[in-house]
């Protein structure tokens, strides 16, 4: 097989011709990292997450590149995990490939952090619907408790059902209980933060690098939406960090299920749009975005900036009637972008811009 080195953002990546699969529209996007560019709806949630996660370490700078060991053998991933076929993940090589999950980083940044985020992009070969594309975010949650404080702690019976709870066997049912009750307040704090008073509910299900592990769903438009996986972190995975003495919590969030339900986005290739009448709204609106359709017909701006008089600063509505008046409903939006004080003269000038776009030509 020929090798070759691929440089992806700043890692050097060695390519096994026979092995690599990525196509290159998705080696393209690499570089968008969407989560960090301000306004855009991922990145307005994450941070909005991160503000219900006081006192945690946020990272969301880390490489897409990493060894099918951290995506998968460090995460106690049995060896013959469908996940792991090529025809479900991204490789470079037979050792290398693009993270499938936030959890990939979860063994390395245990060594470091006791409570941290991480937010990232994430990559997965599935179909590409309304709902569904190869790449997408996440946000990894992790709080790590010394087992002897956790004495401290108290646990919320109504948080657990009748059945009983799959424990580890290393851990104690109060131990559990405990975590688990941090652990679903929690999110449940982080759920209200965005959406208000939505419903949710608890389903049981399976992780391997968490027990007991569990979903969280809410109600959504009439239906049940899966938003965030979490459990209680293998006490392997914390002794393999050297974290023995500790027990935790992780829950990893898809952000784009988010921000489509919570801004009304009705497909998620919009969050790709290069098209300016997408982030403009975000922009403009932030975390209150409900998201306009626009036009399949292309728009223009024109910018237009003048100084106001100082004894007689123009109102604003007055401005978008003057725009209204002459552009007619090939007006789409007119908003400030830019505001200068010159202090020498003691005036003001605005740069104001103007979309224009049709729907029908
Ligand atoms: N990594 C899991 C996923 O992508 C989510 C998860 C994170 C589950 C942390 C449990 C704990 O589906």
């Amino acid at each position: 097989s020929s090798k070759s080195i691929l440089k992806v953002l700043s890692k050097e990546v060695q390519i096994d011709s026979t092995y690599f699969n990525i196509p290159k529209n998705i080696l393209e996007k690499i570089p968008c990292q969407l989560h960090r560019k301000e306004n855009h709806p991922v990145n307005l949630i994450s941070k909005k997450i991160q503000c219900s996660l006081t006192d945690y370490v946020h990272l969301n700078d880390i490489n897409p590149v990493v060894t099918k060991k951290e995506n998968f053998d460090d995460l106690l991933f049995p060896y013959d995990h469908p996940g792991k076929s090529r025809s479900d993940t991204y490789y470079f090589s037979e050792s290398h490939l693009l993270r499938t999950h936030t959890s990939a980083h979860q063994l390395k940044l245990l060594q470091q952090f006791d409570k941290f985020t991480l937010t990232a992009d994430v990559y997965r070969k599935d179909q590409i619907d309304k709902t569904h594309y190869p790449i997408f975010h996440q946000m990894e949650g992790i709080k790590t408790f010394h087992k002897d404080m956790l004495m401290a702690l108290k646990y919320c019976n109504d948080a657990f059902s009748e059945e009983q709870i799959m424990t580890q066997e290393c851990h104690s049912v109060d131990e559990v209980k405990k975590v688990v009750t941090d652990l679903k307040s929690q999110l449940t704090a982080i759920i209200r933060n965005l959406y208000g008073d939505v419903e949710t509910r608890w389903i049981n299900t399976y992780f391997p690098f968490t027990q007991p592990s569990f979903e969280l769903e809410i109600k959504f438009r009439g239906e049940w939406l899966e938003v965030l996986g979490c459990g209680v972190i293998r006490q392997e995975i914390l002794n393999n960090a050297g974290k023995g003495h500790m027990i935790g919590w992780a829950f990893g969030i898809g952000l784009e299920r988010l921000a489509m339900s919570l801004f009304d986005v009705p497909d998620i290739r919009l969050f790709w749009s290069k098209d300016p009448r997408f982030m403009t709204q975000f922009e403009r609106n932030g975390l209150k975005t409900k998201y306009q359709p626009f036009s399949s017909f292309p728009a223009i701006t024109r910018d237009i900036s003048f100084f106001s008089p100082n004894s007689f600063p123009i109102p604003e509505n007055d401005l978008m009637d003057v725009v209204r008046n002459h552009g007619s409903d090939l007006v789409e939006s007119v908003y400030k972008f830019d505001e200068f004080h010159h202090e020498k003269i003691n005036r003001k000038s605005f740069g104001y811009r103007i979309v224009y776009q049709s729907m029908e030509r």
